[in-house]
């Protein structure tokens, strides 16, 4: 019973140590800046922002239900926010060539490629991503992408849905069935109350963009000017 008993805690204690040095090899990188979020009051034009550019793109490409959003995690990669990010060490900071993330979108063999059987990422979105990394993958945000005196739908709607929505509903890969890439399907969400409700998270509607963080204020504000003066196709 006590040589049992021995045997049992060195067999503990070893597998402790095995663990801790696993964690040890594995652990992420450590996010710049520790991953604490900044905001700016001017968008530089130079500069990609996590906040802006990148996490609607991921949300809308990436992290949908199925494939990397907090729930699914598709072979243990969350791409839901930024710490899940570095929690899943896809990214090495300023270094594209040691980022999965920049790898697996230009992967040359289909089968690999990802998001997975969907059509690539433009050149535009590539480009976003990698300039994000060049740039540090810093946790960064600015503010004035968006003006809410501007709220017609080509100028105003059409591009916020483009950013925060789309990508998760479109022809191919519509969620729910829903379709937001153009007037003629978005106008009847938007007289029967769903648009506004999903977008400023109502209570009693779904909260979109899914799996993601409510859009800023002013993007809000201006789906509202615009159900608000009748959702005119302008
Ligand atoms: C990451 C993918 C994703 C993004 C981004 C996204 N959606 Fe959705 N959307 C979904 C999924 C999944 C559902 C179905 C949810 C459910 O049934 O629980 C859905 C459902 C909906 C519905 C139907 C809700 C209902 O009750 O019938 C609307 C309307 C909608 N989304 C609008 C939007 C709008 C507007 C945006 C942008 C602000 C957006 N979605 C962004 C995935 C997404």
């Amino acid at each position: 019973m006590k040589a049992n008993s021995f045997l049992y805690t060195g067999a503990l204690i070893l597998m402790m140590l095995i663990f801790m040095q696993a964690c040890v090899h594995e652990a992420p990188p450590f996010p710049p800046g520790g991953g604490i979020p900044t905001q700016t009051d001017k968008c530089d034009p130079d500069s990609v922002y996590f906040k802006n550019d990148i996490l609607p793109l991921l949300g809308s490409n990436c992290a949908m239900p199925g494939c990397h959003d907090a729930i699914t995690a598709a072979e243990g990669v969350r791409l839901d926010s930024y710490l899940a990010l570095f929690q899943s060490d896809v990214v090495t900071p300023g270094d594209p060539s040691e980022s999965d993330l920049w790898e697996v979108i230009n992967e040359t063999d289909t089968k690999k490629r990802m998001p997975l059987d969907k059509s690539p990422l433009t050149p535009e979105q590539k480009s976003l991503i990698l300039k994000w990394i060049q740039q540090g993958a810093r946790n960064n945000a600015c503010t004035a992408d968006c003006d809410s005196t501007i709220f017609t739908f080509s100028a105003g709607v059409k591009p916020i849905l483009d950013r925060n929505c789309v990508g998760c509903h479109k022809t191919g890969s519509a969620s729910a069935g829903v379709l937001l890439e153009s007037y003629a399907t978005v106008q009847p969400l938007a007289l029967n109350g769903k648009l506004y409700g999903v977008s400023s998270h109502q209570t009693g509607f779904k909260q979109m963009p899914y799996g993601g963080a409510r859009m800023s204020d002013c993007n809000i504000n201006v789906i509202k000017k615009w159900i608000d003066a009748g959702a005119p196709n302008n």
